[in-house]
């Protein structure tokens, strides 16, 4: 008798404990604050802000809270015979679906972003970035393929689909909100978006979660519009 009603505590603190334990998991990972880049690879305010921006996710804290999502499509255009084409000509769509088929082929945030982040910086030569030549062919393979074209055309839909739509690029969304010309001050705007546990804010968040200064907010015309050459013309 003993011996089945000490069983039944066992279970019942089994249950509670593993309750517990994996309520902490999920909750670690649904708690983190949804980055998102819409971009394109030949924008000069993209390049700066994956190059010189982004990278305070990573070289500080926050990816702990964060989960950054590239989506590399930014002002291209789809036709109706699925035809894609981009912004910046050619090249930009070669860029955009390489970095598309590393998002693929590198699902951890942290690997795609140091690979394109290194392209972006110099996009002379993408394959200076990859550093063995399995990752290179793997890469190569799939922007060859189909695959490249379908990764595209997804990226295209999750753009055409914002709500509210995307003016321009560089677009920052957090937990879907665009941070419209105010995307280079992320930082304080991911820690004071994230509602988990306090005691799992990073370290980052101490100071940034300061009221932010004035002049880090960016002017209008750091950004690219789709029918910015046309404005031009006119
Ligand atoms: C697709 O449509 C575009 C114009 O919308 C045209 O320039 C292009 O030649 C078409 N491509 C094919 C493969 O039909
Ligand atoms: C960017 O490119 C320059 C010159 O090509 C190089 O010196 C620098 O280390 C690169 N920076 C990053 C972050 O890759
Ligand atoms: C946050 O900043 C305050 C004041 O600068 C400091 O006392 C505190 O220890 C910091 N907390 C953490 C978690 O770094």
């Amino acid at each position: 008798m003993a011996s089945s009603s000490n069983k039944l505590v066992f279970f019942f603190l089994a249950c509670l404990f593993m309750f517990t334990f994996s309520d902490n998991l999920v909750a670690g990972d649904s708690d983190k604050v949804k980055l998102n880049l819409y971009y394109e690879s030949l924008c000069p305010f993209c390049q700066d802000f994956i190059v010189n921006d982004l990278v305070k996710i990573f070289d500080s804290d926050l990816y702990t809270i964060t989960d950054l999502k590239l989506i590399p499509f930014g002002n291209a255009k789809v036709s109706s015979n699925l035809t894609v084409t981009c912004q910046h000509g050619e090249e930009e769509c070669k860029l955009n679906a390489i970095e598309a088929c590393a998002i693929r082929a590198w699902p951890n945030p942290k690997l795609h972003y140091t690979f394109i982040r290194c392209v972006e910086n110099d996009t002379k030569d993408w394959t200076s970035c990859v550093k063995d030549s399995s990752r290179e062919k793997a890469i190569s393979d799939c922007y060859n393929g189909d695959l490249s074209k379908k990764l595209i055309l997804g990226y295209a839909k999750q753009t055409l689909a914002l709500k509210p739509k995307k003016q321009y690029v560089p677009w920052v969304t957090i937990n879907g909100e665009p941070l419209f010309d105010n995307y280079k001050d992320f930082v304080p705007q991911v820690c004071k978006a994230y509602k988990g546990n306090a005691a799992d804010l990073p370290k980052i968040c101490n100071s940034s979660a300061l009221p932010k200064c004035p002049e880090s907010k960016v002017s209008k015309l750091q950004v690219s519009y789709a029918d910015e050459v046309k404005k031009l013309l006119k």
